[in-house]
């Protein structure tokens, strides 16, 4: 992987502590309050200004930055540096009122109603003028203040108003299709248009997939890029202003990487970011949260191209948004906000810094929880905001190159939810996540990358799932492998090409010559069932009808269907191409067979964990040009340990050659070099 420089220059030294800040939510005297505790636990950047556009403009043109001007000169008094949001998540009410035609339109055809955030339809040439006044406003009045030292563009694009169906979208739309495909005879073929006879014979004849009907996968998957091109407008035409008042100060957004599906594309917009940041909540009922946050910073450090990123929020306890929301331990707190700094985030930020003690969120966790600085999580905050001075060495650095790459694609997860399929509804991250599970157990690092970054460098690349491939990006897979690497492909990849059209002739489709053989059906398995293999191994969820291997395509079966319909048949095949090796998982494995098979793979290819360590510690090494920085956390209730020899920044303990864990606990190591 080719790693580019990041230029933007980091908004703090050493490693970035703090979180969402809204004082517009209190009185003086606990703002006061705040500046002497965030001063205790160290905190040293605030996420100021998120929700505040009717406090810079309280009515329609008439501006007032004095509450503003009196945040920052305190905060700047205080040490505290300021990632400034434009308030454009918040429409004022008084915009609602005057220009109702602005908010987002739902499935129906209905307007949301005014209230919550994002009440604004990205195509909305009315909205965008009144959100760049504002933010040109704002942009003049802070220029040149000291304590601004980031661009928070809105929040959260998406998240709210992701999809829209009003007349403004739908005319967009229309104009979007007809300069990608040309003439109305393209898009008709491209979209497969045949199907039911719903070809057009006019662009004026394409709507948005609005309202209650089966709608075509094409238009479908078409939809979900406009929609997320809509957003990446909206954010460059506030960039483009930012750059232009205060062209020193760099510019992000907060992207929602974790589990599941994007709501836009990331992985595209990334590129568009001067630092890229995103916010991470774990789900509550997830065992595995901790291998989601490392599946998510791996997916980040890929977004940024090795360069640090920025955990812009994170929970310090419970959200408010699930079903059941719990509250984390303190070793949970602590555990959790170093696993992102292990996986490349130079930041620990959180949402929020004090508890509201009303607006919808009234019972989300934060920093300074209701109960107050006396209590656990304050103090578990302090500590925390000591630990993150003890390695502020460790900015800067990046996570050691990795020999194996995952390649994830918003757009195969769009495709995969983008009309009918075998199984409904499938999410396309849970394969990606399995996979990622087998070598983040196995301590093994991963870089999670579009499928058309370079693959040179890589040992190993895993194509979880990756049911949307282009002809260039397969190619790109099958060169990897014929030049000596090794790929494992597992079911339902290659299935359709970029118009979310099935590639005929057999399955994995595209990826059928890089595993040489194919199957012609697939079998899905519900929840409860099965099925066993011949070497011991167990899949689940899926099972194809696999042509049996011929060996003049170097094809041998590793395992075999042991039951069911396709009993005898190869389930599990390993061919060599040219110098290299690719493997075809044609079900679903289960955790263990999945850990053996990667056992295997990782000692063929070479391919070293990052320590050796006891099952459940995790291990990620930071490096510099002076030091390396081995990242420990054991995420189990046992004593754990790793082998390495240095001094733990965060105790000053010397280890002679191994480090021993209390369960729960994290030690990062500045190792000795040989
Ligand atoms: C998001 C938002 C925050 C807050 C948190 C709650 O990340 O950006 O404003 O709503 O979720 O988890």
């Amino acid at each position: 992987m080719t790693r580019s420089e990041t230029t933007a220059p980091w908004p703090t030294e050493g490693l970035s502590f703090g979180g969402d800040y809204s004082p517009e939510q209190w009185s003086w005297d606990v703002v006061l309050e705040d500046m002497e505790l965030m001063r205790r636990a160290g905190v040293n950047l605030v996420t100021l200004g998120v929700f505040s556009w009717v406090v810079h403009e309280p009515r329609d043109g008439e501006f007032d930055f004095s509450w503003l001007d009196r945040m920052l000169d305190l905060l700047h008094e205080n040490g505290i540096r300021v990632d400034l949001a434009t308030p454009t998540a918040a429409v004022p009410m008084w915009l609602h009122e005057a220009h109702p035609e602005i908010l987002p339109h739902d499935i129906h055809g209905h307007p949301l109603a005014p209230g919550g955030r994002l009440g604004w339809c990205a195509s909305s040439p009315v909205f965008r003028s009144y959100a760049l006044r504002i933010v040109e406003r704002l942009a003049e009045h802070v220029a040149g203040h000291p304590a601004v030292r980031l661009w928070h563009v809105s929040n959260e694009l998406g998240g709210g108003n992701a999809r829209c169906h009003c007349a403004v979208s739908n005319a967009r739309f229309r104009e979007w299709v007809a300069a990608k495909y040309g003439d109305v005879q393209t898009l008709n073929a491209a979209w497969g248009m045949a199907f039911w006879g719903n070809s057009y014979s006019s662009f004026d004849e394409v709507t948005t997939p609005w309202g209650i009907t089966a709608h075509n996968p094409g238009q479908l998957l078409d939809y979900e890029r406009f929609s997320s091109d809509e957003l990446l407008a909206h954010y460059r035409a506030e960039r483009e202003v930012l750059q232009r008042v205060t062209p020193d100060v760099p510019i992000t957004t907060n992207f929602m990487v974790g589990i599941g599906t994007d709501i836009v594309d990331y992985t595209r917009w990334a590129d568009e970011m001067d630092i890229v940041a995103n916010d991470h909540y774990t789900v509550g009922p997830d065992p595995l949260k901790h291998e989601d946050i490392a599946f998510s910073g791996d997916r980040m450090r890929g977004m940024s191209k090795g360069a640090p990123w920025m955990l812009m929020e994170h929970a310090a306890g419970a959200g408010s948004w699930h079903p059941v929301n719990q509250p984390k331990t303190p070793d949970e707190i602590i555990r959790h906000a170093l696993a992102h700094v292990a996986r490349g985030s130079d930041s620990v930020l959180f949402f929020q810094w004090r508890a509201s003690i009303s607006g919808t969120e009234q019972f989300h966790s934060a920093m300074v929880p209701h109960a107050g600085a006396d209590s656990v999580v304050y103090r578990t905050i302090v500590d925390l905001g000591a630990k993150l001075t003890a390695l502020a060495e460790v900015q800067g650095s990046r996570v050691e190159p990795a020999r194996v790459a995952l390649l994830h694609d918003n757009e195969a997860g769009w495709a995969l939810r983008s009309g009918l399929k075998p199984q409904n509804p499938q999410r396309y991250a849970d394969t990606a996540r399995a996979l990622h599970n087998a070598l983040f157990q196995r301590a093994v690092t991963v870089d999670v990358i579009g499928p058309w970054t370079a693959l040179d460098g890589y040992a190993l690349v895993v194509v979880p799932g990756l049911f949307l491939l282009s002809d260039e990006n397969a190619r790109a897979i099958e060169e990897f492998v014929e030049s000596g690497g090794t790929t494992i492909v597992t079911w339902f990849s290659g299935i359709v090409d970029e118009n979310n059209t099935v590639r005929p002739g057999g399955y994995p489709g595209i990826l059928r010559s890089v595993v040489g053989t194919s199957s012609e059906e697939f079998f899905p398995l519900d929840a409860e069932q099965s099925v066993a293999l011949s070497n011991g191994w167990t899949g689940r969820r899926w099972m194809e009808r696999m042509r049996p291997v011929d060996s003049p395509e170097g094809a041998e079966s590793v395992a075999d269907y042991a039951e069911g319909g396709y009993r005898g048949g190869p389930a599990v095949v390993r061919r060599r191409l040219g110098a290299g090796v690719a493997w075809y998982l044609s079900t679903d494995l289960d955790t263990a067979s999945l850990d053996d098979l990667m056992g295997r793979v990782l000692s063929e290819t070479g391919v070293r964990p990052a320590a050796e360590v006891a099952p459940g510690v995790e291990a990620v090494r930071r490096t510099a040009p002076d030091a390396d920085y081995l990242f420990l956390l054991n995420h189990t209730g046992e004593t754990g340990w790793a082998r390495t020899r240095g001094v733990d920044l965060l105790t000053g303990r010397e280890h002679a050659d191994r480090v021993v864990l209390d369960p729960g606990a994290v030690a990062v190591i500045r190792e000795e070099r040989p």
